[in-house]
């Protein structure tokens, strides 16, 4: 008679372990909104090493990937990625194909693939601005767990018309829905626009993660960032709301706002801290 060891057979029912689970149905999300394209978007998310133990064989190594730079301060850490090139759509139907489980070696100059990336498949293009988030994330939030990219409509449609100044962008996001003051008080990142998938991108991101959560990359999209995928998926939503509306009125002529007043008042009923500078930041 076969015996299965727990971990040979969640690999085999691969939608039963809970992190493969959370992948397949954000990424699904994701693109049912039309923020996925093709391949756009990508996703890192950090595991306990136990929990990856009870679902995959830990000492047992697919083959190792070189980073595009030494990752130390991330030695040992377990990640389950998106794979670069590959459609958020498909996932669910093949998440071993498009999926992949890596622990970074305690030297941190590798990758080891536990489980995924089928098919000689690599970890996202963006590998270098979700690693160097994670660091700069994990230094002000130590239960901060994941990045997601990804390319929200109006966020994106927002990023050519209005000024890329972050605290006059952040300002005019919180005027667009009362929650949104108090969803993202810590405000949102801009970087210049710049050429994806480099070393460079990945430190301009990481140096806005030191102040927020979450980072617009003009005329490409976004990076949300959270302890969980609901908290990173949540944070991009309201975001990607609060754009919606912007680009929807923004033609119009607008004949009442929330005042500077109101949203000092809603931060105080929420108890949140609303970043130094963006309240009386001056609106174009
Ligand atoms: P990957 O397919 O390599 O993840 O790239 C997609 C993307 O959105 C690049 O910014
Ligand atoms: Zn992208």
């Amino acid at each position: 008679m076969t015996t299965f060891k727990p971990h040979q057979l969640s690999c085999t029912r691969k939608l039963d372990i809970p992190f493969v689970r959370e992948m397949a149905q954000i990424t699904q999300h994701m693109w049912r909104f039309g923020w996925d394209e093709r391949n756009g978007g990508n996703i890192s998310y950090i595991l306990d090493e136990h929990l990856v133990a009870e679902h995959l064989d830990i000492h047992h190594v697919i083959r190792t990937i070189k980073p595009a730079f030494p990752v130390h301060e991330l030695a040992g850490r377990y990640f389950i990625v998106t794979g670069s090139g590959k459609y958020f759509k498909n996932v669910v139907a093949d998440p071993e194909a498009n999926l992949g489980v890596l622990r970074v070696s305690k030297d941190g100059e590798h990758l080891e693939l536990l489980w995924g990336l089928k098919d000689g498949a690599v970890p996202t293009s963006e590998l270098p601005s979700h690693f160097m988030s994670h660091i700069e994330r994990l230094k002000v939030d130590p239960s901060h767990r994941v990045v997601i990219h990804n390319h929200a409509t109006n966020v994106i449609a927002m990023t050519f018309i209005h000024e890329l100044d972050e605290n006059k962008f952040t300002k005019t996001l919180w005027e667009m829905c009362t929650e949104c003051i108090v969803v993202f008080p810590d405000g949102i990142g801009i970087i210049p626009w710049m050429v994806p998938g480099s070393s460079e991108i990945g430190r301009a991101t990481a140096a806005q993660m030191k102040d927020h959560r979450a980072v617009i990359w003009p005329h490409h999209g976004i990076f949300g960032t959270g302890s969980t995928i609901d908290e990173a998926f949540g944070l991009i939503e309201t975001i990607e709301k609060a754009a919606q509306i912007y680009m929807l009125i923004v033609h119009q002529p607008i004949r009442q706002r929330i005042t500077d007043e109101e949203l000092a008042d809603l931060a105080k009923a929420f108890g949140v801290t609303p970043r130094e500078g963006i309240l009386n930041a001056k609106q174009p």
